[in-house]
């Protein structure tokens, strides 16, 4: 299971969601399921409304870090990515800080997103 916190100056105080083993929703797909307001726009990878900034709360290896073309497209055009990031997420599994809700999907992590309330403004 994944225990994903949510965190910005726009929402009253933090929110902790769980997703189930299996459960392939994206991260804006579970913020919109639990009222969360990351902004977006496409839900494609293609406007980038939707940085978030990812801390990992555990201390473990991460599996398959997979960024898809598009995210690492817009990341990179937002300079919230370098080219080396990206090859340590393929490479290594070492996941870039920034990522793009709407194409990120939580696995067995526990993890702290934040996000400014402002489109792209992780
Ligand atoms: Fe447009 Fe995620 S909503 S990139």
């Amino acid at each position: 299971m994944a225990t994903i916190t949510f965190s910005s100056p726009i929402m009253k105080r933090d929110k902790t969601v769980y997703a189930v083993a299996g459960n392939t929703d994206t991260i804006l797909g579970l913020a919109e399921e639990h009222g969360i307001p990351i902004p977006f726009e496409c839900r494609d990878g293609n406007c980038g409304s939707c940085l978030i900034e990812v801390t990992y709360l555990e201390d473990k290896p991460k599996m398959a870090v997979a960024l898809t073309e598009k995210e690492k497209a817009r990341l990179k055009e937002l300079k919230k990515v370098t080219q080396k990031e990206i090859t340590e997420a393929e490479v290594n599994d070492l996941p870039p800080h920034y990522r793009l809700a709407c194409q990120y999907i939580a696995r067995h992590e526990d993890i702290r997103i934040t996000f400014t309330g402002e489109p792209g403004g992780a």
